[in-house]
């Protein structure tokens, strides 16, 4: 039986190890500690996590040892590093005006709006910087169509695009979202990072039937993982989740529970996980971590 809370652990301790010394000076002490503060906070690293799931299972390699990871590292920093940003603009009072995050005050109750703004903008910035050192172990032609790749999944047409239809999806903007509306915002704002994640690996070491599996795999399971955010917003506690409750009610915000309830929301999520599995068949044992992961999405608890 595959021992998915080792392969957590493992993977999550060569994340935190890299990240640990990853952004160690800049001009200003306050943008560094501020940009250090919301990526060292811990999270569960799981888009860095199907970055390496991905290589391994495209190389065929049962990997245990952290330097195996040297050639993909930028990848793993980097969309840990977009990650992060995304979450410390949408705690913004602007935005879900929110004050805890990994079981942290929010970066600007910490640091102040403008330091988590251009907290915010640095490790988005700096994110492309880094992924430009694949250039060491791989060819430009690969590198340049990872930069691409994943500014597309994190820009307009991504998840920038889908935060946007998320702030338009309340009272004030008087969008009263139905499924397909949250489908759409959900692919966008959380599916488009993890869907990179997972598929941005193939352009380095696969080809585009592995890019075509690896999308559809991430589209589910991002979605998936979307529709338990919302329904963990519900039933779990801030001290469980590490983030605030309910914030989506105070927001006047609907979710896939406004429209389908904590079961119906549920046996979606499910059923994308199944879908995502089956993206994934075809690489038989190798595919297992994936797999796994795919039902972790909707088993956690926060
Ligand atoms: C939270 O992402 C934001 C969403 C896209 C739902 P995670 O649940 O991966 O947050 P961390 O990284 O573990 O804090
Ligand atoms: C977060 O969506 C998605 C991004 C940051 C891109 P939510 O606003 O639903 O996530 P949480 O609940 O704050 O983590
Ligand atoms: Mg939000
Ligand atoms: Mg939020």
């Amino acid at each position: 039986m595959f021992d998915l809370k080792g392969y957590l652990k493992n993977k999550g301790s060569i994340v935190e190890s890299v990240l640990d010394t990853l952004l160690s000076n800049g001009t200003s002490h306050s943008l560094l500690s501020s940009m250090n503060y919301s990526l060292k906070a811990g999270g569960k690293r799981i888009r860095p996590i199907l970055v390496m799931a991905s290589r391994d299972m495209l190389l065929k390699e049962d990997v245990k040892d952290g330097s195996a990871y040297h050639e993909v590292m930028p990848l793993v920093c980097a969309m840990e590093m977009i990650h992060t940003y995304s979450l410390i603009h949408d705690d913004l009072p602007a935005m879900d005006n929110d004050d805890l995050r990994r079981g942290k005050p929010t970066n600007h109750k910490v640091y102040g709006d403008a330091v988590a703004i251009l907290a915010g903008d640095a490790l988005l910035t700096e994110a492309f910087r880094v992924l430009c050192r694949l250039s060491q172990h791989h060819s430009a032609e690969k590198v340049i169509e990872v930069i691409r790749y994943i500014s597309k999944a994190s820009g307009m047409n991504g998840m920038v695009g889908g935060q946007v239809l998320d702030i338009e999806n309340d009272t004030v903007h008087g969008v009263t979202p139905d499924l397909e509306y949250l489908y759409k915002t959900s692919y966008c704002k959380t599916g488009e990072l993890i869907k990179a994640s997972v598929a941005s690996p193939a352009i380095l070491y696969g080809n585009v039937d592995d890019i075509k599996s690896l999308e559809e795999y991430g589209k589910a399971i991002g979605v998936a993982f979307q529709m338990v955010d919302d329904v963990l917003g519900v039933t779990a506690t801030k001290e469980e989740l590490g983030k605030s409750a309910h914030i989506d009610e105070k927001n006047n915000k609907k979710t896939f529970v406004d429209l389908l309830g904590v079961d119906g929301t549920k046996d979606l999520a499910k059923r994308e996980v199944e879908k995502a599995k089956t993206a994934v068949l075809r690489y038989g044992e190798f595919a297992q971590p994936l797999i796994s992961i795919a039902d972790y999405i909707i088993k956690r608890s926060h």
